[in-house]
């Protein structure tokens, strides 16, 4: 697993690579075969009633290129907030060192009990197990060198800047509007700037920090699911499709195979009303969508316009276009095509994204392109 890893560039770090290839991850998910527990698989070891996962052993290529992000030396003091399987847990004992300290929370009480009962029988009985709400970090032991979120979070809590040292690092996997990007941020005078982004998908936390989605469909037979960020109205998507559309092609060309998350984190910062669209396998309608589990969406009011594509050239490269439905669809066409456009200008190649986050209470001068605001939290998003 660990070769694997390091062959597809998912471990940069010697110390993480030691870290992986000391700790027996068969050890903290018994549920499965030794030979599964050393897939890059993600592992579901808990459900609620409704059958969706709740709990699980992350997939380990994104365990590692967090635990790259969160760079972490000998001797810190860790938060680890998600203890789930305590693999993590363990990964992070390896990295401190005997010098060092871990403490990992998690909300379920059986959850807790089975990571402690894990790492005790691995041997890492110096990682603290507590049970609360991540949401609040854990007061006795901050403030720490760095802070690790292992479940998908919608804001940044008051605690979490609080409880982290000046000059700490922090690790998320932070929903903007329909993006998910686990983002390691630098704690530097009051404002957490970003060092690395990279594509994540987590589940999502609950307890006080619980945001939910919307989910609407957005044509009869059709199953295409659009997930709205609470401060929009997705409702008037409802059976948006059915109506007739109007197209809008950019001219801008992509790669197959070209990562487009940042062209979807663009978006999702240009549009309040950004959603994520996804359709069944082989299901691409008339228009196919970039891409086809988190295709960027937009919705405004009774308007709806979403991110498709076409192939163009010698079929190697494919030209993004914008669809829209809806009574003023081809504005917002318009609107959602010049971000691509802006997106191709400015956003590509060596340019990175980059957040600055500040708490909500600073005035309304942050600066960036975009700005996010979040309940505790407000993101100034920029090119550089
Ligand atoms: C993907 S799992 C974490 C994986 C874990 N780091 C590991 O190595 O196995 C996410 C965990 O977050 C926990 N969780 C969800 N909401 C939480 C909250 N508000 N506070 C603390 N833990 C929470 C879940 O119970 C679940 O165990």
């Amino acid at each position: 697993m660990v070769q694997d890893l390091r062959e597809r560039g998912a471990i940069g770090a010697a110390a993480v690579e030691r870290a992986m290839s000391t700790v027996p991850r068969h050890r903290f998910i018994p549920e499965v075969t030794v030979r599964t527990a050393y897939q890059d698989v993600v592992v579901v070891t808990k459900r609620d009633s409704a059958g969706e996962a709740v709990s699980s052993a992350s997939q380990p290529a994104v365990v590692a290129q967090m635990l790259g992000q969160l760079d972490v030396r000998p001797g810190q003091r860790v938060l680890e907030i998600g203890a789930g399987t305590g693999y993590n847990a363990a990964l992070l004992a390896e990295l401190v060192g005997p010098e060092g300290s871990v403490t990992t929370v998690d909300l379920d009480a059986d959850t807790v009990n089975r990571a402690r009962e894990s790492l005790d029988a691995a041997g890492y009985r110096r990682v603290r197990v507590v049970q609360g709400d991540g949401e609040r970090g854990f007061a006795d032991g901050a403030p720490y060198d760095r802070i690790i979120v292992t479940v998908g979070t919608w804001d940044l809590p008051p605690a979490w800047w609080d409880q982290l040292a000046e000059g700490g690092i922090l690790v998320v996997p932070l929903e903007i509007r329909s993006s998910e990007h686990s983002i390691a941020f630098e704690y530097v005078g009051g404002v957490l700037r970003s060092r690395s982004i990279i594509c994540c998908g987590f589940m999502p936390m609950r307890g006080i920090g619980a945001h939910g989605t919307q989910t609407v469909e957005l044509s009869a037979g059709r199953i295409l699911t659009f997930h709205a960020d609470k401060e929009v109205d997705a409702a008037g998507a409802q059976g948006v499709l059915d109506e007739r559309g109007t197209s809008v092609w950019t001219e801008v060309a992509v790669r197959l195979g070209e990562d487009m998350a940042q062209l979807a984190l663009w978006l999702a910062c240009a549009f309040p009303g950004c959603g994520r669209m996804s359709a069944p396998f082989g299901d691409h309608g008339q228009f196919r969508l970039l891409l086809r589990w988190a295709n960027p969406a937009v919705v405004d009011g009774r308007d709806f316009a979403y991110v498709a594509c076409r192939r163009s050239g010698d079929g190697s490269d494919a030209e993004v276009g914008v669809r829209g439905h809806g009574p003023n669809a081809s504005a917002l066409a318009r609107k959602l095509a010049e971000q691509v456009r802006a997106w191709d200008r400015l956003c590509r190649e060596d340019v990175r994204l980059r957040i600055d986050a500040y708490r909500s209470e600073v005035g309304p001068t942050v600066d960036g392109r975009f700005v996010v605001p979040k309940l505790h939290s407000r993101l100034a998003i920029q090119a550089v």
